[in-house]
């Protein structure tokens, strides 16, 4: 029976006296052991033990509050009983017997997703993760269209087989360089840093324009798809204008190509709708899944309008894709979803911790930018203009983990620090996070001595020290 820590939580037995050890040896080991690629946060990376709702403890037997969910992939809480429990006993009964037999589960799921998707989606092809789910989605386009280029966006990340890595546009998740030709990339609509050196709204929207002449001067003038997450992820969630979409996917239907747009990360309820794309008023032809669809069971989907779904003939297999046991954890996951109206809740918590961050931006200059949607929210720290301040979001990174709270980070220059929690956290969790992050932030402030409070505020961000980070890996 596994041993149970002070705050009554079941855990291996690892907890507590000894706990330090063995974290010094599973750090140890996970670098010599696996690939230095597998990159952790943290100067001491956290070695996790076990988790439960919105709360992660680690070996030595620290609790923490969760608010980056795994990567945007524990929708419904960690070890939500309404999801292992069904799958642990669809485990018991039927785990795997291939896709060359009907799963009912499987077909469940399609139908379940073919009813909450917008539009037209309806025909669903399973995987494991949501990088073989693009790829079966520029696959799908390029068959349906018989066009071969595709447009992606910078600053996008769809995966890391080689096409996934060539349709990304972060160097440093490129290895080996661009393995696919004719992938061609658009600017995102990145108000906060735009390329065009625009203001939104008199830009009359130059970035998505943009698109017209990228496809006049780099395709053949025909392209497959255009491929787009409705908020960047990887990117520091760049929220684009809220045109943009409309406009682009005009442009790209005019000379032939179909939308695919990436939920991996926006999908089911985070940004307070069910599909981020629903934001924007654009009925993509293809959606694909990942991440959040089974709270943490490896899931990969591709949904797609019927005739577009059709030309998708010939053979093909994802052994585990569709598998008996994900498909029952994923038909859960949503059954607790539509239960608990996370979409609802995702709008609700998310407009009650905007305002706070907003407050606390006040408070640190060094907090450029808020934004996001609904529980998907980035923080843009920056220096003097504006200048990337990776280093800063390194310390209050640490600040964080000390003061017990997990967020994430990102962007290009990882100057993003992104906050997404299990999308039934409620508000005292988000006020506990908040206070958390106010004292993170204050220490960080102190240590660099940087201005903050109402000091900091009559100053402005030129009183503080100059901040610039280089690009990084490390998101
Ligand atoms: C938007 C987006 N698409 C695709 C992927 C790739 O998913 P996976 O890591 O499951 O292959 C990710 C992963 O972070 C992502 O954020």
């Amino acid at each position: 029976m596994p041993a149970k820590d002070q705050d009554g939580a079941m855990g291996h037995g690892t907890v507590g006296r000894g706990g330090a050890a063995k974290a010094e040896e599973y750090r140890r080991k996970q670098m010599e052991y696996l690939f230095p690629c597998v990159g952790t946060y943290y100067e001491k990376p956290i070695v996790a033990d076990h988790a439960s709702g919105m709360r992660v403890w680690d070996v030595e037997g620290n609790q923490y509050l969760d608010f980056f969910a795994g990567i945007l992939t524990v929708s419904v809480g960690h070890c939500n009983p309404e999801v292992t429990e069904p799958a642990t006993e669809q485990m018991r009964r039927l785990q795997h017997l291939s896709t060359l037999y009907i799963n009912m589960p499987q077909v469940d799921l399609a139908v379940k997703l073919a009813e909450i998707t917008p539009g037209r989606l309806k025909k669903c092809f399973f995987t494991n993760s949501g990088t073989e789910a693009n790829e079966t989605a520029i696959l799908l386009a390029k068959l349906y269209t018989g066009q071969q280029e595709v447009i992606a966006l910078r600053h996008s990340y769809s995966g890391r087989s080689m096409l996934a890595m060539s349709l990304s546009a972060h160097a440093g998740y490129r290895r080996g360089g661009t393995h696919i030709l004719g992938i061609k990339h658009a600017h995102s609509g990145y108000c906060y840093r735009c390329p065009f050196k625009a203001t939104y709204p008199s830009c009359d929207l130059i970035c998505a324009r943009d698109f017209e002449e990228l496809i006049q001067t780099e395709t053949s003038g025909r392209v497959a798809a255009f491929i787009a997450e409705p908020i960047q992820g990887m990117g520091g969630f760049v929220v684009p204008p809220k045109e943009y979409f409309q406009e682009a996917v005009r442009i790209v239907r005019k000379y032939g190509g179909v939308f695919i747009s990436d939920e991996v990360q926006t999908g089911f309820g985070r940004t307070g709708k069910w599909f981020g794309i629903e934001n924007w008023g654009v009925e993509p032809e293809i959606m694909t899944f990942a991440k959040g669809l089974a709270n943490g069971s490896p899931v990969g989907a591709t949904i797609a309008w019927p005739e577009v779904a059709d030309a998708f003939g010939g053979s093909t297999i994802s052994t585990f894709g569709g598998n008996p046991v994900t498909a029952t954890a994923a038909l859960a996951t949503l059954k607790v979803m539509e239960k608990e109206d996370i979409p609802g809740n995702c709008a609700r918590i998310g407009a009650f911790l905007m305002d706070g961050l907003r407050a606390l931006q006040q408070k640190y200059p060094f907090i450029g930018e808020v934004r996001g949607l609904g529980l998907m929210i980035g923080m843009e720290l920056v220096g003097e203009r504006k200048a990337p301040a990776a280093d800063i979001a390194k310390k209050v990174l640490e600040a964080t983990r000390r003061n017990r709270l997990l967020v994430g980070k990102g962007g290009l220059f990882g100057n993003v620090l992104r906050l997404t929690p299990p999308m039934t956290v409620g508000k005292a969790e988000a006020e506990e996070a908040l206070r958390l992050l106010d004292k993170s932030f204050e220490e960080v402030a102190r240590e660099e001595g940087l201005t903050y409070g109402a000091a900091a505020a009559a100053k402005g961000a030129a009183a503080l020290k100059t901040a610039a980070g280089g690009m990084t890996t490390a998101n």
